[in-house]
């Protein structure tokens, strides 16, 4: 555990507060003079026919990618298809499984293959987006590709196709031929970063941690004389440092993962290195909030200036987590840098809080209300240098040119843009302003790790509301890219998505949703444990037979955990077992034949009745077979 000093206060704000509340603050604040206005028009719109300029005619990667967008369905079957390549380990496997999946007619008799590919996330949310119609599978697609343009065509496409999306997007294999590959970008900064995420074992987050350590002593030993904040850096993962990095394990990531990130930050402040800790997903915020507080809070790393981490300004917590970040600077005495992104994970944030069943998100559902709390991150970050410095990730020229006007010019922050993405928009900004700074996001690694990254920025490409997509588009009017978010949001009713219902009505009008808990919250889980505690008493469970208690011998019920006595339970005999039999094809039969609607009340009663007693049923469920909370 590292030394501590005074660290910042604990993180607390709503998980999902309501869009329209959240609207009426974020419009209060919007909006500029129509001359700043004008300024910042006139600069987007250089971008955009700067960044048209380099699309069209060059081929490459963008072509490919946004003639197989995931807003159609061979896209998305591709995707699918490319899932499953990148969990194969070597390129012959690779080509076995391409013949095999692409070879017409096998699809339907393979029953494991297809129910990975079913599976992929791809399709899951090509059936969110309702690319997929019914009946349509990604093997009934892909056959139809085969079909059109011949099986060794698409052989060979498909093969292009990965390693070209891969490279396209990773700066090099390793930490060595990354920083080689950076060195012909001199005006540029860098953050490498280690490819892998979602450690699965002990064994796994080892690795990572390794390939991270490593990768920080390489890149200060080619750093250079740069002054910070123009040192290169690194950006970590917590997720990849630890199997259990999740909200219920929290006292175990506090003793465990705590001393790992304050050993790579120590590393980091030892070569004057950048250090930022990407944000992951909503349920982890409040969690990576409490480790980046106690890594704060290390002796070892006071008086340091390089330690940041990025904020997602989907989130509707976003600016409550910049005003923890001010606090946190002004407790620790030292300057904090700040990565400003929109937020890579919207579609599985979306999914999560409708599988949790909670009763709202915990991110924005429309775009222009995730633009507008971006710009007023954006206002506030301004206004706290120095205590913070800035860092803004965009590849939005809308929302370049909207900061630079905000900010009066390009001082005091930098820019930062993804290996692989923004290129032309960052080069004539460059051209057009050479004061400014602009840092590239490079991921490093080999296939193996590759998949969830690459997913995301598959996502982001090919999303038809991301602003990379519209602006390579001719065909889409500037004008309509350069629409601001204030304008989209012309009531406070438009600041949620009407497409998009509340986790609890998602089933409606059929059924209500079952209502869940966030685990990532921490006043939910706290409710929910204090129920669960409550709830938990000794429990005599007795035989029943059409709803009455009978008598039946005595026993004691140890917990499997502990060997603690929990309850008594009422042992039937054979009898006992007959008469329940009759009893039971009895109720069968009036259940039988009650109407649909009756029995349908029932079950809902029954439903409604688990979820307002769940604690002493959780405390039931535990105690006696050793269930985990999740
Ligand atoms: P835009 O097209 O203007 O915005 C796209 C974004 O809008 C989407 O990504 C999403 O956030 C949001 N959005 C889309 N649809 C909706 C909707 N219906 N409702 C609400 N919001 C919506 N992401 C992380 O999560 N964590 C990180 O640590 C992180 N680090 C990054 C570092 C760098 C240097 C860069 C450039 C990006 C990083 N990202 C990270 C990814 C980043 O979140 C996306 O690249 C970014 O959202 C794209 O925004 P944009 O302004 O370029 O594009
Ligand atoms: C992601 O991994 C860049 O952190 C961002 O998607």
């Amino acid at each position: 555990m590292p030394s501590a000093v005074c660290g910042p206060a604990t993180f607390r704000a709503p998980f999902a507060p309501p869009d329209e509340k959240l609207a009426a603050a974020l419009l209060a604040e919007a909006g500029r003079r129509p001359a700043a206005e004008a300024r910042i028009d006139a600069r987007a719109r250089r971008l955009v026919e700067a960044i048209r300029a380099r699309a069209t005619g060059l081929g490459g990667v963008e072509d490919f990618l946004h003639a197989y967008s995931l807003s159609t369905k061979e896209g998305l079957a591709l995707m699918v298809l490319a899932e499953a390549l990148l969990r194969v380990p070597d390129a012959a496997t690779a080509d076995r499984l391409i013949e095999d999946k692409l070879a017409a007619g096998r699809w339907l008799d393979d029953v494991k293959s297809t129910a990975v590919l079913v599976s992929a996330s791809a399709w899951t949310l090509g059936i969110a987006t309702r690319v997929i119609h019914p009946g349509e599978t990604p093997h009934t697609i892909l056959d139809a590709i085969v079909r059109r343009i011949g099986l060794p065509a698409m052989r060979a496409a498909t093969r292009q196709a990965m390693r070209l999306v891969g490279a396209h997007f990773v700066l090099g294999r390793s930490i060595e031929e990354a920083l080689d590959r950076a060195r012909a970008h001199a005006d540029l900064r860098y953050s490498f970063d280690m490819l892998g995420e979602g450690a699965r074992s002990a064994a796994d987050a080892e690795k990572y941690f390794a390939a991270y350590a490593g990768a920080i002593e390489t890149i200060g030993a080619h750093a250079g004389n740069a002054a910070p904040p123009g040192r290169p850096g690194i950006s970590v993962k917590l997720s990849a440092l630890h199997p259990r990095y999740e909200a219920i394990s929290r006292r175990r990531v506090l003793d465990e993962l705590v001393p790992r990130v304050a050993e790579l930050a120590r590393l980091a402040r030892a070569r004057d290195l950048q250090f930022t800790i990407d944000a992951e997903e909503a349920d982890r915020l409040e969690l990576s909030l409490d480790v980046i507080a106690a890594v704060l809070g290390d002796c070892a790393l006071a008086g340091w200036d390089g330690f940041g981490l990025a904020v997602q300004a989907y989130q509707k917590r976003a600016l409550a987590v910049i005003d923890w970040i001010e606090a946190a600077a002004a407790a620790t005495g030292r300057r904090l840098t700040v990565r400003l992104v929109k937020g890579a994970y919207w579609d599985s944030e979306i999914k999560r809080a409708q599988e949790r069943g909670l009763p709202d998100y915990p991110v924005f559902t429309r775009k222009a209300m995730t633009d507008l709390c971006y710009m007023a991150c954006v206002k506030r970050l301004l206004a706290a240098r120095p205590a913070l410095f800035p860092q803004f990730a965009t590849h939005n020229a809308l929302t370049v040119a909207s900061i630079i006007e905000d900010a009066g010019g390009v001082e005091g922050f930098e820019f930062q843009r993804l290996h692989g993405m923004g290129e032309a928009l960052y080069e004539t900004l460059l051209a057009e302003l050479p004061q400014a700074a602009c840092r590239v996001y490079a991921p490093v690694g080999g296939h193996r790790d590759l998949l969830a990254y690459l997913v995301r920025r598959l996502l982001e490409n090919g999303a038809n509301s991301s602003f990379v997509a519209v602006a390579a588009d001719a065909s889409v009017p500037i004008e309509q890219i350069l629409r601001r978010p204030e304008s989209r949001i012309a009531s406070l009713a438009a600041a949620r998505n009407s497409n998009i219902p509340l986790p609890r009505d998602l089933y409606l009008p059929e059924r209500r949703n079952s209502a869940g808990v966030e685990f990532g919250e921490r006043e939910s889980l706290e409710a929910l444990l204090a129920e669960i505690r409550i709830g938990s008493k000794p429990a005599a469970a007795a035989t029943l037979i059409g709803g009455v208690a009978c008598g039946g011998a005595e026993r004691q019920v140890l917990s499997p955990i502990d060997g603690r006595p929990i309850g008594t339970v009422r042992e039937a005999d054979a009898a006992m077992a007959a008469a329940a039999m009759r009893a039971a094809a009895v109720g069968f039969a009036s259940w039988q034949a009650m109407p649909c609607a009756e029995r349908a009340r029932i079950l809902e009663r029954a439903a409604a009745r688990l979820e307002a007693d769940r604690g002493p049923l959780l405390a039931l469920l535990q105690n006696e077979a050793g269930k985990t909370l999740d």
